[in-house]
């Protein structure tokens, strides 16, 4: 049985893995939100990998709201760079393999086709430089450990663009989103199997990793996919976001 520690379980990847978790029989799991463990605090992550042994840990815990991010820069870092580096001092302390999500926003959407894991992050907003900075954490801790960047989560689980499109179009008659950004959706379940299938056949190296469910387009055609109200096309610079977004994402 191999045990596997989830933090940040109430988010959307989070809840997808509690989800999940009756088809992995041979996993066993720890979720922990925030108050079971605030992975920004230094003693409580000491304590809790001193009383309980796990094999695996999924770091499913960050800051991700992009845009409040170019505000909340220390808040940004201390959850998405101090605490990749804090759990990654554990694991390498307890033997512990870690899985830490990264995002497609580390880099700056000026390549013109798929990133893949050799290309340069180059961010363009505090979100993807502090997400930048996590994985650089790790890398600088060594241990064993994985980096998973993934791209536009989507699913039933927790606050996201689906729930959010969802939410909106049951009062809604028709709604505006963004096509002249473009990415890789990924549905939150997909991410979930790809994970715990490489724990349950022990197939993780210590490594970079991009997965997502592999088709380009844009918030636009989404949002298209997700409901049957009338989705109208708008351009992002229309919107004056805080945060500057990479026009395109893709990740192979
Ligand atoms: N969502 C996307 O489109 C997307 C795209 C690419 C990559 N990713 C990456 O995928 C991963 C999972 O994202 P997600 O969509 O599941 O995010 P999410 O829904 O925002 O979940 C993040 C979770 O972290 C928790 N958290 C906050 N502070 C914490 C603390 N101090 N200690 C422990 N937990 C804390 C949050 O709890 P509270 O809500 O209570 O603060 C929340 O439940 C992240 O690493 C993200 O960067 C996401």
């Amino acid at each position: 049985m191999k045990r596997v520690l989830v933090t940040g379980a109430n988010g959307q990847l989070g809840l997808a893995i509690k989800a999940a978790t009756a088809a992995y029989p041979e996993l066993s799991f720890v979720f922990t939100g925030k108050k079971e463990l605030d992975v920004t605090s230094p003693q409580q992550i000491d304590a809790f990998f001193k009383a309980n042994r796990f094999d695996y840990c999924i770091n499913a815990a960050a800051y991700t709201n992009v845009d409040k991010a170019e505000e909340e820069t220390a808040a940004a870092y201390a959850l998405n760079e101090n605490a990749p580096r804090l759990l990654a001092e554990a694991c390498k302390q307890h033997n512990v393999f870690l899985i830490h999500i990264s995002t497609d926003y580390v880099f700056d959407g000026t390549k013109g086709e798929s990133y893949t894991t050799v290309d340069k992050p180059k961010p363009i907003n505090v979100y993807g430089a502090s997400k930048l900075a996590g994985e650089q954490a790790l890398a600088a801790v060594g241990g064993d450990s994985c980096i998973v960047r993934t791209s536009w989560l989507y699913s039933e689980y927790g606050n996201n663009f689906q729930t959010k499109i969802l939410e909106k179009a049951k009062t809604a008659p028709h709604l505006q989103v963004v096509s002249d950004l473009l990415g890789t959706p990924t549905y939150a379940p997909n991410l979930v199997v790809f994970l715990l299938n490489k724990i349950n056949d022990s197939a993780f190296t210590s490594n970079v990793e991009h997965f997502s469910d592999g088709k380009t387009m844009s918030w636009h055609a989404l949002a298209k996919r997700l409901t049957q109200i009338e989705i109208k096309e708008i351009a992002s610079e229309t919107l004056n976001l805080k945060a500057k977004r990479p026009k395109s994402t893709s990740l192979i």
